[in-house]
């Protein structure tokens, strides 16, 4: 459990810094366009949003987000699906964030705040553990990372239990379609790609 979580902050400790070249899909401006985000919410982001956003498909896509939630992104890397949220929920509304990488929190903390954005907090965690009360959340967003976790009914325990009665969980993710190689069972490197 251990050597996964190190080697998943050791590869995201590398994307924070640029995700350029680092993964086999777009990442990036050219990654969120092709994803669909509104079109509009990608001009107003500052570059720096863009240097390292690595999701993989639109959250937002999937439910409407309300003037008033309070949301958490779950896995939030450097901010930019907290910064699509905050446009959504506005000034009424509340924008959490965890990640397990320090950097991720670091830059993504000073990404929201050259934003303008008040209303988030963003938290660094060590493990599945969700550290909000139950019931906290109306949505929880989550883009790229439960296929990360090694405990993943934890992760969706956690995630169910932060949610308030009748709250949602939109996120997009990758699974396996087919048998790893041999070589890669067991890597925990192959992981964390
Ligand atoms: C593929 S990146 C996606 C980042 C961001 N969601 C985006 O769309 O750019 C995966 C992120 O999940 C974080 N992560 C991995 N496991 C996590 C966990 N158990 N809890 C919180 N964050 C986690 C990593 O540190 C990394 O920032």
């Amino acid at each position: 459990m251990q050597e996964i979580r190190k080697a998943i902050r050791d590869k995201y400790a590398e994307v924070s810094i640029s995700a350029e070249g680092k993964f086999q899909y777009p990442t990036g401006k050219d990654g969120a366009k092709a994803l669909g985000y509104d079109s509009s919410i990608i001009e107003t982001a500052y570059t720096k949003f863009f240097e390292s956003t690595c999701g993989v498909g639109n959250p937002f896509s999937l439910g409407n987000i309300r003037p008033g939630d309070a949301v958490l992104d779950f896995g939030c890397g450097t901010g930019f699906d907290m910064f699509v949220a905050s446009k959504l929920v506005g000034e009424s509304g509340l924008v959490c964030g965890i990640d397990l990488t320090e950097n991720m929190v670091v830059r993504a903390k000073e990404n929201l705040a050259l934003a303008g954005i008040t209303n988030f907090e963003i938290k660094k965690v060590d493990s599945e553990t969700i550290p909000y009360d139950d019931r906290s959340f109306d949505v929880v967003i989550s883009n790229g990372v439960i296929n990360l976790s090694p405990r993943k009914a934890i992760s969706f325990a956690e995630i169910y239990r932060v949610l308030k009665p009748g709250g949602r969980l939109q996120f997009a993710d990758v699974v396996l379609v087919n048998e790893l190689p041999a070589s890669l069972v067991g890597s925990a490197e192959a992981w964390s790609q």
